[in-house]
Order: structure tokens, then sequence, then C-alpha cells
């Protein structure tokens, strides 16, 4: 079992969503976070004067697959939220050590 971790741009939300649900995906947790990458930010202008902004909003998109859906769900979500532009966002591949549905008990890929 794998967590494919997303960090999209708030925008592309929509987006990755439809394309999730056309890919029989099994749950997904969102989180509103504020990050920034190798860029550390921008700078924005605001009445003729410059302020760095440092710490952009951004969604987090946490989904726990098994193996073999992890590669495809990745791809697709990689290409729903791509702009092109920097501050397109990134996605961090995780092992999953166990699941356990709480309600049932059961545990393993059955409970994902
Ligand atoms: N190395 C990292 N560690 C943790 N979070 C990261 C990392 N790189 C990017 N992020 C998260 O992804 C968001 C978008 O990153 P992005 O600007 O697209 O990355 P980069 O500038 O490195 O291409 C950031 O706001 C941050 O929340
Ligand atoms: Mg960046």
């Amino acid at each position: 079992m794998k967590k494919i971790e997303a960090v999209i741009r708030v925008e592309k939300l929509d987006a990755v969503k439809a394309v999730l649900d056309t890919l029989d995906c099994p749950g997904l947790m969102l989180t509103r976070i504020e990050g920034h990458g190798k860029q550390k930010g921008l700078v924005q202008q605001f009445r003729g004067r410059e302020y760095k902004v440092d710490l952009l909003p951004k969604y987090k998109l946490e989904v726990i697959v098994v193996d073999a859906m992890a590669k495809p769900i990745a791809e697709a979500i990689m290409e729903a939220a791509r702009t092109g532009a920097v501050g397109d966002g990134k996605i961090f591949i995780y092992p999953v050590e166990e699941v356990c549905r709480i309600r049932t008990g059961e545990c393993g890929e059955g409970a994902i």
C-alpha cells in the first residue's frame, strides 16, 4: 500500500478531484496548507511597493491506495494539476504499513 501526498494549486482542486473520480479512487484527505518550494514564495507589487510573500496557500491531498494504483493515480494528479508555471506543486509517495477500518476492525488492503 502507498500514500500519495500531492501539494497542488488551490485553483486546481476541482480538476484533480474530477480525474480522481474517474479512477476509482478509494478516498481522500484534504488539508489547506501554506508552503514554499525552491522559489521561496514570490515578490508582489502593491501601490508601487514590492513585498515578499514567502508562504503561499496550497492544498495537500492525501490518498492511500494499493501498490498497483499508485503510479496511475500520481500520473493523473500530475496531468490535472499542471499549468507549466512555477508553483505547480509536488507529489510525494510513501509506503504505508497498515490500514485498519475502525468500524469493522478489518486490516490490510481490504480496509482501504
Ligand atoms: N522539498 C519540499 N518539502 C516540503 N514541501 C515542499 C517541498 N517542495 C515543495 N513543497 C510544497 O509544495 C508547494 C509547491 O511547491 P513548488 O513551488 O511547486 O516547488 P518547486 O518550487 O520546488 O518546484 C510548496 O508551497 C510546498 O508546500
Ligand atoms: Mg516553486
